[in-house]
């Protein structure tokens, strides 16, 4: 690495934790679940999803069983994207800023609906080199770019973008930080939409399966109040909020049933099942000024 790189990269990666987490996504290289599941047909989530699954599939024999489960996981985890894209009315020429941008699958399938130009901000480089690769093949390089960028600290002007999209990473973020930069690149009635799994604070104060998905992700789960106070004070306005805690659950119990399966799917279960965890969609629009 150059000394302009380091420069560059500590300017990118600013504090200890964001060093902690940097350095977690990129030693993530052969994340095995996630690279299977995409190869498919080239869309790569980093996400989870909601909605049931072919339950029949858990009684195929043996040695079709896994090849089955991994199928039908991609499928619930492409669908997913569906929750950003059905809050989105878009034309051509609009601009989309995709936070967090993992691998591309998001930011792919907002240009495929829409036709318009995604920027994705990452700091793991080699998945931005990934979903570098990846725009070449599918032909959208021109349209689909990918940006070596702190999601709270980007390098667009003010206003430039007609929405700004999260999908599963403001747990790795200051939500107040995270929030007024996507107001700030957003256009007067710009929307923002968001898909995240947070701590159902109207029910408890702290929870232990939260605690063990932060620490196997390196994140920092907020509360269902946060999001909404932060929003709020950026000038963010909700116009949609959906509670999928219930439709969350069955994602996981299909992935407990994967021979791939990380050890995250049990917090994951019981936060959602006791109601301690939830799964939220929320759309919101930046103010006009004045
Ligand atoms: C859970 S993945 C989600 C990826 C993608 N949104 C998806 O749905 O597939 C989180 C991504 O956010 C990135 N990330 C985390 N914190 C970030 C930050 N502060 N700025 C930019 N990228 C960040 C990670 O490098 C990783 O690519």
């Amino acid at each position: 690495m150059t000394v302009e790189s380091v420069s560059v990269k500590d300017a990118v990666v600013r504090t200890a934790y964001e060093r902690d987490l940097h350095r977690h996504w990129e030693e993530k290289q052969s994340d095995e679940i996630n690279l299977l599941l995409g190869e498919a047909d080239g869309l790569y989530h980093h996400h989870f999803a909601v909605g049931d699954f072919n339950r029949n599939i858990l009684n195929a024999a043996e040695q079709d069983r896994e090849a089955l489960i991994l199928k039908e996981m991609h499928r619930l985890e492409s669908e997913q994207v569906a929750l950003i894209t059905d809050a989105l009315d878009l034309q051509p020429d609009a601009r989309v800023l995709d936070g967090g941008s993992g691998r591309g699958g998001t930011s792919f399938m907002i240009h495929d609906r829409f036709g318009c130009r995604v920027d994705g901000v990452n700091f793991c480089t080699h998945h931005i080199e990934f979903a570098e690769r990846l725009a070449l093949r599918r032909g959208s390089a021109d349209r689909v770019a990918f940006h070596y960028a702190n999601m709270v600290h980007t390098p667009f002007a003010d206003g430039v973008f007609d929405a700004v999209v999260t999908n599963e990473t403001t747990m790795y973020v200051d939500l107040f930080e995270a929030f007024a930069e996507f107001a700030r690149v957003l256009r007067p009635g710009g929307r923002y939409v968001l898909v995240t799994w947070c701590l159902n604070d109207a029910v408890t104060a702290t929870s232990p399966d939260v605690e063990a998905i932060d620490e196997h992700y390196v994140c920092h789960i907020h509360k269902r109040g946060t999001y909404l106070k932060a929003l709020a004070e950026n000038g963010l306005v909700p116009s949609r909020v959906l509670d999928l805690t219930a439709e969350a659950v069955p994602y996981w119990e299909l992935r407990d049933h994967s021979r791939l399966k990380t050890g995250v799917e049990a917090p994951f279960l019981a936060g959602y099942r006791q109601n301690h965890l939830n799964y939220l969609v929320i759309a919101a629009e930046r103010v006009a000024a004045g």
